[in-house]
């Protein structure tokens, strides 16, 4: 049966984009003050992007922000941190982004703030019951003396979802719900004053011109009426999902999982819905893409419905293990439900929240997502396996129909920092678990640029804000260029051949009589063949276009996917 990325098979960029993820305080350090990445860096290095052969851009936040979460916890949405530069230099880089024919996407962060945004600040000097505490989600504690948290809900990053505030008078007050970290308070999106100011913060944005918004938490902004007790099941992984070495076969899910209070609940729709007509009125096929950690795909597929939003990151397909009847299974569920509804699949394997895929493609231990992996983790990936499949894996995403997504790094087969000491951390998890997860630093140390410098050029002052590793110089870029076999040669071959053959737009027909372990299909012209186990498989005739690895003759080795013309 044949498998396309769209029922209405629209032509909209955002339906077969490439869109490259900028994690800016680790892409480049262009002012060269401090070792973290900024605006000015990124404009500098747009063309590496454009060789590349990306479409898109989505930048990670850059808003004025205490930097608790790593700009995640914004205290204003609609201004630049200065360590990242100025409005000024948001625009010159957004125009460089246009004048080279790519998109911009920004983060947009809604269900909190920082707690050092006005609104908070404003909210914790108001009285009880105010207007100003009704735009968070204050409540009374429990307990006779009101000393216990409103609830049992445990923080995406460890320790009590709530913290209780101190009265002007030095008393104990209420408590204020925080999903993340205590410094990012849950915003109340039953309050229509909140609505409206971030109806304004999409104008704010569209109106210089940004071609969309990746949603933070887009499954969490309305929760549960009356905040009932929930004990999230032991193999859940922070954010709802799970990172599992399991094989999720076709119909793994005998039941849905069941709904926290706090993911997705019904009432974030229509927020959706109203956004969506913000960006009409903008005209230009805006985006939306949402970050929900939401299953199964059937249910996911509500977040991307017509009237709403036009991209949902494909978690089951990053948490998917390195394994034939998995991949098929998941390929085909995705094509369906999101095609049920007339959007496009988008692809994803790695990100800046999780075990990038150079890594996790080769651990041997089960690593619920967000929890990380570090000196002291079981089961360490083996860096030449990880790699070996993390291509094959990339090449077998590469040729689907719809959007995908690339972490920046990716493309140099970067793996996960496993050595990181411990005194660098910064991810929040680290602190608020004691130590017990490592949380997320190991994929976010500053990329290599240029092997032969001390800082691999990332920075102009040769610092890091995390400390990179000594034996990155052959991951480095420029060690990696016109290098026959190098993994950012095949990313440059896999996206100049995707574009050619126009196979994000295109549509799958699976192919049988393979072993179990291979995923075979034939979009367009370009027949695909991956082979997830170790055993070597006979290769059909054919021209080859590329493969992840060198073949023999007539054979597909374990780990390896090719491309064959027709
Ligand atoms: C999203 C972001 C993550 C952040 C969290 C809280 O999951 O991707 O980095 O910590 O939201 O904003």
């Amino acid at each position: 049966m044949a498998q396309s990325s769209s029922d209405q098979r629209g032509t909209e960029w955002w339906r077969s984009a490439v869109i490259y993820q900028i994690y800016p305080r680790s892409f480049s350090d262009g002012m060269g003050q401090d070792g973290l990445g900024d605006l000015v860096g990124i404009t500098e290095r747009l063309p590496a992007l454009v060789d590349l052969g990306v479409d898109a851009v989505w930048l990670s936040p850059f808003y004025t922000s205490p930097q608790k979460d790593a700009g995640y916890d914004v205290a204003d949405y609609c201004d630049v941190d200065p360590i990242f530069g100025t409005l000024a230099d948001f625009e010159a880089m957004q125009r460089k982004v246009h004048e080279l024919g790519l998109k911009l996407i920004v983060d947009l962060v809604p269900n909190h703030t920082s707690d050092q945004h006005a609104w908070f600040g404003a909210a914790l000097a108001a009285p009880e019951g105010s207007a100003e505490r009704d735009r968070y989600m204050f409540r009374d504690g429990s307990g006779p003396h009101g000393d216990l948290p409103p609830n049992n809900w445990q923080s995406v990053f460890g320790g009590a979802a709530w913290t209780r505030v101190t009265r002007p008078d030095g008393t104990p007050g209420q408590w204020y719900l925080h999903l993340f970290d205590t410094s990012q308070p849950d915003l109340n999106w039953q309050n229509s004053w909140v609505r409206e100011q971030f109806r304004d913060i999409l104008r704010f944005w569209l109106d210089r011109g940004v071609d969309g918004f990746r949603v933070d938490v887009a499954h969490g902004l309305i929760k549960a009426e009356g905040l009932p007790d929930y004990t999230p099941p032991a193999d859940a992984g922070s954010m709802g999902g799970t990172l599992g070495l399991e094989p999720e076969i076709e119909g793994h899910a005998e039941v849905d999982p069941p709904t926290p209070p706090y993911w997705a609940q019904e009432g974030v729709h229509e927020i959706y819905r109203d956004w969506h007509r913000v960006l009409e009125e903008y005209g230009g096929d805006r985006v939306l893409c949402a970050e929900a950690w939401v299953e199964p795909l059937a249910k996911l597929a509500n977040w991307v419905r017509p009237d709403e939003m036009q991209q949902a990151f494909n978690f089951s397909y990053l948490e998917t293990a390195w394994n034939g009847p998995a991949l098929r299974s998941v390929i085909a569920d995705s094509l369906t439900a999101f095609s049920s509804v007339g959007a496009p699949s988008s692809w994803v394997l790695s990100n800046h929240d999780v075990v990038r895929h150079a890594s996790r493609l080769a651990l041997t231990e089960d690593n619920p997502q967000g929890h990380g992996i570090g000196p002291k983790t079981l089961g360490k990936p083996v860096r030449a396996l990880g790699l070996r499949r993390a291509r094959a894996a990339t090449a077998l995403m590469l040729a689907l129909p719809g959007s995908a997504y690339i972490y920046q790094g990716e493309e140099l087969g970067l793996p996960e920092d496993v050595d990181l000491p411990d005194d660098a951390r910064q991810d929040p998890t680290w602190f608020r678990t004691n130590g017990t997860r490592y949380g997320r630093d190991g994929c976010r140390v500053p990329i290599p640029w240029e092997a032969a410098k001390p800082d691999y050029g990332f920075s102009h002052v040769q610092r890091s804000w995390l400390p990179q590793p000594t034996d990155w110089g052959p991951y480095a870029r420029d060690s990696q260029e016109g290098l026959d076999g190098s993994t950012l040669e095949l990313y440059r071959s896999l996206l100049s051949a995707r574009a050619a053959n126009g196979l994000g737009l295109g549509e799958i027909e699976w192919l049988d009589g393979y072993p179990d372990d291979v995923v075979a299909f034939r979009n367009g012209a370009v027949t695909v063949i991956a082979n997830t186990g170790e055993a070597v498989v006979p290769l059909p005739a054919g021209e080859v276009m590329l493969s992840s690895e060198p073949l023999g003759v007539g054979a597909l080795p374990g780990d390896t996917t090719v491309w064959l013309r027709g």
